[in-house]
């Protein structure tokens, strides 16, 4: 059964959190697509500040799924690069192939990120936009951060939201937007767990209506 659920967003509104609960759920293999950007911006900063296009293109050609695993993929830096980076036409063809494949998984699969909808799977089976306003999520990307040991302003970590929100909607490709036919989950005011069972409900019906019209999953 190849059955993909699309997830996008704007940064930390959840996406990983609710992609990895409905995995676990469903047994479906998770992609955290941000973190391919974000390995690219990390070998990137490695070589140089500032590369070129052709250099992040080759740097995301050779990306090797190890790379996603790595530590050092969430600090202020690479996140600010991966954006900058991740507006690059030639990197994101690069990386096109991987996540198309990875949606493919016969075990079902969920990607999260800010195209999978209206690029990487656009005819993913579910496919949810989640969002929660600023202040929301700079708080909890603050408190995400500190468990990880890193100490961050929250006014710091606002801003660096704000400006990739800002480019992540406004580059001229697979700019962040919500799909027409996605499902919006609001978290401003949800528990993880209440945002967690709408996501598990929506997944639950199309399983569901893929049973009644072919009789099998
Ligand atoms: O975790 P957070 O939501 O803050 O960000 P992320 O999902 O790890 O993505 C980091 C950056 O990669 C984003 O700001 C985007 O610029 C870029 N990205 C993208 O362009 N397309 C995706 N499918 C995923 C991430």
């Amino acid at each position: 059964m190849a059955f993909a659920v699309a997830i996008d967003g704007p940064a930390a509104a959840g996406k990983g959190t609710i992609g990895r609960a409905i995995a676990n759920r469903f047994g479906f293999e998770h992609l955290d697509t941000g973190l391919l950007y974000r390995a690219v911006a990390k070998l990137a900063l490695a070589s140089a500040a500032n590369c070129s296009e052709e250099m992040a293109r080759a740097i995301a050609a050779r990306l090797n799924p190890k790379d996603i695993e790595k530590d050092g993929l969430r600090t202020t830096e690479v996140s600010r690069e991966s954006s900058r980076i991740a507006a690059m036409p030639s990197v994101r063809a690069a990386l096109l192939e991987f996540q198309r494949n990875f949606a493919q998984r016969k075990g079902g699969a969920v990607l999260d990120g800010r195209d999978i909808a209206t690029v990487i799977v656009p005819n993913a089976d579910v496919k949810l936009f989640v969002t929660a306003t600023e202040g929301v999520r700079a708080c909890r990307r603050q408190i995400e951060l500190t468990n990880l040991g890193m100490s961050v302003s929250y006014d710091d970590v606002l801003d660096d939201l704000r400006r990739r929100d800002e480019r992540d909607t406004k580059r001229g490709l697979a700019a962040l937007r919500r799909a027409d036919d996605s499902l919006l989950i609001d978290t401003s005011e949800l528990t993880i767990q209440q945002a967690v069972s709408m996501a598990n409900a929506a997944v639950n019906q199309q399983l569901g209506n893929r049973v009644r019209f072919s009789g099998r999953v």
